[in-house]
């Protein structure tokens, strides 16, 4: 069942992260489903501006609907993922996503205020939620002057602020992390300070946290033992995904861990069956694979078991 992620968070806030995890692919689709559905967890679905334009927007949501089909138990929302203003508009004029990101953090304050406010407005005209993004996620690397490093992180006040400003019902943040296999060269924490600074501002306001993909190292490994070149890939620690949890973030996403994922499975099948030239074989290994690989970043984030609670909860929230 497809519902609003606000009321998804409502259900999560201080207990537990909702996994958001991106599809492009039937493959990608079919692994999240049955690893939600084998851990008993609520989750996101998101779909990036990419995404969209690999193949056809609408592709992407005939397999949603497909799953949803497929699943009647799972609970899950679907999100646009780093939206632009015009993306953010044609999704909120389709009426099938539950809510979308607008991603204006790479402009000056006052303007990602006054796009965001933009998209806020049309989005709530038609019920659907905005996550807005304050701050720079980056290779934020422990050796650089705390000053510099600081000056990535979101500030707090301006956080409390641009909530006010905009009102947009999540906030993507800057909290050390940032996107793709490659995040730090050091060793590099959560910025628990952060979050909690900003959560005393904004009491029971949902966090997001982006660029948490873990870059497991059993998997960096085998990928680069069946040909692959990915030296020196480093993720985040997922034991810090509860901690940040039960601070006020609500949303925790990972996308580049399920490509690994992907790699490793294709990578090994084809070098260890150099005669095989169908794309079913690995495309299985890969569903079942996913799957595990969901299955326990959930036990990580702590939404594993909560599908049945959070189900009665939305029910009783949306009055069915
Ligand atoms: O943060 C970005 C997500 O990992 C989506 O990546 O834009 O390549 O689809 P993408
Ligand atoms: P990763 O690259 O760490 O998986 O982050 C994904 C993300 O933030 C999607 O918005
Ligand atoms: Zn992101």
């Amino acid at each position: 069942m497809i519902v609003p992620t606000k009321v998804l968070f409502e259900h999560a806030y201080g207990k537990y992260a909702l996994g958001a995890y991106n599809i492009n692919n039937l493959e990608q689709t079919m692994g999240l489903f049955r690893g939600n559905m084998e851990s008993k967890a609520p989750f996101i679905i998101q779909i990036s501006k990419g995404a969209r334009s690999y193949t056809d927007k609408r592709m992407l949501e005939a397999m949603i609907r497909a799953a949803d089909e497929i699943w009647p138990d799972a609970l899950f929302a679907v999100h646009l993922d780093h939206g632009d203003e015009q993306t953010c508009y044609d999704c909120i004029e389709s009426g099938f996503y539950s809510s979308v990101m607008i991603d204006a953090s790479h402009e000056p304050f006052e303007k990602n205020v006054e796009i965001t406010k933009r998209v806020v407005d049309a989005a709530h005209a038609k019920g659907i939620s905005v996550e807005a993004e304050l701050g720079q996620l980056g290779g934020v690397e422990e050796d650089i002057s705390v000053e510099e490093e600081h000056a990535k992180l979101t500030n707090p006040a301006e956080a409390e602020q641009f909530v006010q400003l905009t009102g947009c019902d999540s906030l993507a943040c800057a909290i050390g992390t940032s996107h793709g296999a490659f995040k730090f060269s050091g060793k590099q924490g959560l910025h628990f300070e952060v979050i909690e600074e900003i959560a005393r501002r904004l009491p029971r306001f949902p966090l997001v946290m982006h660029g948490s993909s873990s870059v497991p190292q059993d998997e960096v490994e085998r990928i680069n033992a069946a040909g692959g070149s990915l030296k020196g890939a480093k993720g985040v620690d997922p034991n810090e995904y509860l901690p940040a949890a039960k601070r006020g973030v609500c949303k925790i996403n990972i996308d580049t861990d399920g490509r690994l994922v992907w790699c490793r499975v294709h990578r090994e099948h084809f070098r260890d069956h150099p005669e095989n030239f169908d794309l079913r074989p690995p495309g299985k290994i890969f569903m079942s694979e996913y799957a595990k690989f969901i299955a326990s970043r959930n036990e990580l984030l702590g939404s594993a078991g909560q599908l049945d609670e959070a189900r009665a909860f939305v029910k009783e929230r949306l009055g069915l």
